[in-house]
């Protein structure tokens, strides 16, 4: 039983290691405290059927269920759905997925459970991971997009959201290699504007918390309820184990 929990502590410290080296900086937090907040969720569902829809699809994902963000069937109907006339209907693109491959070398994911998949051990939650990858994208004319991100180095996905970040540009120092004193290696210094979008920094950063707090509740739609439920569960638990033993010393009092 030891060498079994020994080896799967071992298994678990290698794979955050590997995912840890594949590049990327370090995640910055996502803001949690938005993410139950409904009004923040429905700008988030916003952005994404705007921005996200017409790439990736979330094909998990009913059109209906965003009744639970707090929105009618008809503002769903008229302000979220572009693709299809059928609140049942998933989240799904028409874009051929060959063409797709052809243009960007990769298909676009599916979206719906992204914001769990990509959670690394030693790095954070796959929300972390999203809010820093939406807002490390800088200019980079050596990739076929002209973009490329800290947190997804050459990433085939271009900046869709640069006329509301605006463009930057990601300045870069070089530094001896610890390991090895005579190669170089070069880290993230800071970005710089070069032409400044819609939105001033604050306001992006907030469009952005909303959007992944969306792809947050997206990728696990019932998790208040989940939660609500297991306090409640452990309440009543907690509750029957006093009953148990007050009955058993009642029942046992006469006998003794
Ligand atoms: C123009 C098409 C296009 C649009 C629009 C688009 N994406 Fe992507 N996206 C891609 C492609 C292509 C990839 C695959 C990139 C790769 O693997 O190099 C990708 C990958 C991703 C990934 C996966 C990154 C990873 O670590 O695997 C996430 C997350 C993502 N996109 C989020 C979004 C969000 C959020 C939006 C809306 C704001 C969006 N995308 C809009 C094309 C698009």
């Amino acid at each position: 039983m030891k060498r079994i929990i020994l080896m799967l502590l071992l298994a678990l410290g290698l794979w955050g290691k590997s995912v840890a080296a594949s590049g990327g900086v370090e995640w910055e937090k996502f803001p949690q405290q938005k993410a139950n907040d409904l009004s923040s969720l429905q700008n988030g569902a916003k952005l994404f059927v705007n921005y996200c829809l017409n790439c990736h699809s979330a094909s998990y994902m009913r059109y209906n269920r965003l009744s639970d963000l707090g929105l009618t069937e008809d503002q769903i109907k008229k302000n979220l759905m572009f693709a299809t006339d059928k609140v049942g209907d998933l989240m799904q693109v028409s874009m051929d997925p060959k063409q797709a491959k052809q243009w960007f070398g990769v298909n676009p994911p599916d979206l719906t459970l992204v914001a769990r998949s990509r959670s690394a051990v030693g790095k954070g939650t796959g929300s972390d991971y999203l809010y820093t990858y939406l807002r490390t994208y800088y200019r980079d004319d050596s990739r076929p997009t002209g973009w490329n991100n800290l947190a997804f180095p050459n990433v085939g996905m271009p900046h869709v959201l640069w006329q509301l970040q605006g463009q930057r540009i990601a300045h870069f120092k070089t530094n001896k290699d610890p390991t090895d004193s005579t190669k170089t290696v070069q880290s993230f210094d800071r970005f710089e504007m070069i032409a400044p979008g819609s939105m001033s920094e604050k306001e992006y950063d907030s469009a952005i918390t909303d959007l992944v707090g969306f792809l947050h509740w997206m990728s696990e739609p019932m998790r208040q309820q989940r939660q609500t439920l297991g306090l409640f569960v452990l309440g009543f638990l907690a509750l029957f184990t006093l009953i148990a033993w007050r009955l058993n010393s009642i029942y046992w009092k006469d006998i003794k």
